[in-house]
């Protein structure tokens, strides 16, 4: 197995000729686990999720002007949004209009169906079995058969443990449902599933509306979970900062975001110093989309090309990512993480 892990542990080798000419060039697709071992205890890797060209370009732009590497995730969602394959050719066309970007592919909140077919494309470097919902035992028996699967072919598995609230693949869970990831149990879990990371619920919630009352981040919880598992990645789903900024600026031209609030960006690197090592943003993005699109129509009733408003947000979203990086710590790692994959 461990075998198998390391042999991953190279790009994934999908050297091809490159189009324009015979010169052979890899694509800087890498595996998880690499990623994972740099950053660990100094710095978070940004997991943004993409739907459509748009995003891609803003995301593969942001990641190349901060310096840092990052992880593309594609939801379930985002699969059947068109199609799964045009994620796949985005994804390595984006690949070589920026030959300087270093990035895995991840399934995020995989059922286990989807992760095998994740496992079997040949095309993602980790996978998230999201059996959360199911008891324990369940939840290790369902996540152990898609790690057994995935490190047959090298890649590696995230699962999660706990119950983050909010609306994910249009499964809602309340908050009064939610509930925070139990330290021992962690333990177990990642023991018996043979996991290589653990999505914590520590807090946060999926969407735009986090924090009903007035918690934060639960550091004690992480704190006692990275005690039991030293070195061991875990990740933080529902991290978005839903800026007011923006909520405000959506509001003022037609949305109706009353309420919206995310989690502190600022928290970050300190999480990150307690083992979180991937931190999941997609509702920031929307926001973005949501507020150029809004202001855009608003300011130019006239136009009904998409191009305008699509220009200026992959302009806006790459500026969002460049950001976000500097406050996950990734930014300007890209250099260091080249020479420690080259290296191994
Ligand atoms: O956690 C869920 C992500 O934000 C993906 O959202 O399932 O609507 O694509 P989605
Ligand atoms: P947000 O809704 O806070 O962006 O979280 C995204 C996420 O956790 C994706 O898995
Ligand atoms: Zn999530």
């Amino acid at each position: 197995m461990d075998c198998e892990l390391d042999r991953g542990a190279f790009f994934l080798m999908l050297s091809r000729r490159s189009q324009r000419g015979s010169r052979e060039r890899k694509i800087m697709i890498v595996t998880t686990k690499q990623l994972f071992q740099h950053a660990y205890g100094k710095y978070a890797i940004g997991a943004y999720n993409i739907n459509n060209l748009e995003q891609t370009m803003g995301l593969f732009q942001g990641n190349v002007d901060s310096k840092a590497p990052f992880i593309i995730q594609l939801s379930k969602g985002a699969r059947s949004y068109t199609n799964k394959k045009m994620l796949e050719a985005m994804t390595k066309t984006a690949d070589e209009i920026f030959p300087d970007a270093i990035f895995a592919v991840h399934l995020d909140h995989g059922d286990e169906a989807t992760c095998m077919d994740c496992i079997n494309s040949g095309f993602y470097s980790s996978v998230m079995i999201d059996a959360s919902a199911e008891p324990l035992q369940k939840n290790i028996e369902i996540t152990k058969r898609v790690v057994d699967a995935a490190h047959a072919k090298g890649l590696v598995v995230e699962a999660e443990l706990g119950k983050l609230g909010g609306v994910e693949e249009h499964v809602s869970v309340s908050e009064a449902d939610a509930h925070l990831t139990d330290p021992a149990e962690a333990a177990i879990f990642v023991k018996e599933s043979g996991c290589d990371s653990l999505a914590c619920a520590i807090g946060t919630s999926h969407g735009a509306f986090k924090f009903s009352g007035s918690q934060g981040l639960h550091f004690d919880v992480l704190a006692e979970i990275q005690k039991r598992l030293p070195g061991f990645p875990l990740v933080m789903h529902g991290s978005s900062s839903v800026p007011q900024e923006e909520v405000a600026r959506i509001n003022a031209a037609g949305g109706q975001l009353g309420g919206a609030k995310g989690v502190n960006a600022d928290e970050f690197k300190k999480a990150a110093t307690l083992g979180v090592t991937k931190i999941n943003i997609d509702t920031d993005g929307r926001l973005v989309w949501c507020r150029v699109h809004r202001e855009s129509f608003r300011d130019d009733p006239k136009n009904f090309d998409l191009r305008p408003p699509g220009k200026v947000f992959m302009k806006e979203y790459a500026k969002f990512i460049a950001a976000k990086n500097v406050k996950l710590g990734s930014a300007g790692q890209i250099d260091a993480v080249r020479a420690f994959i080259a290296k191994k």
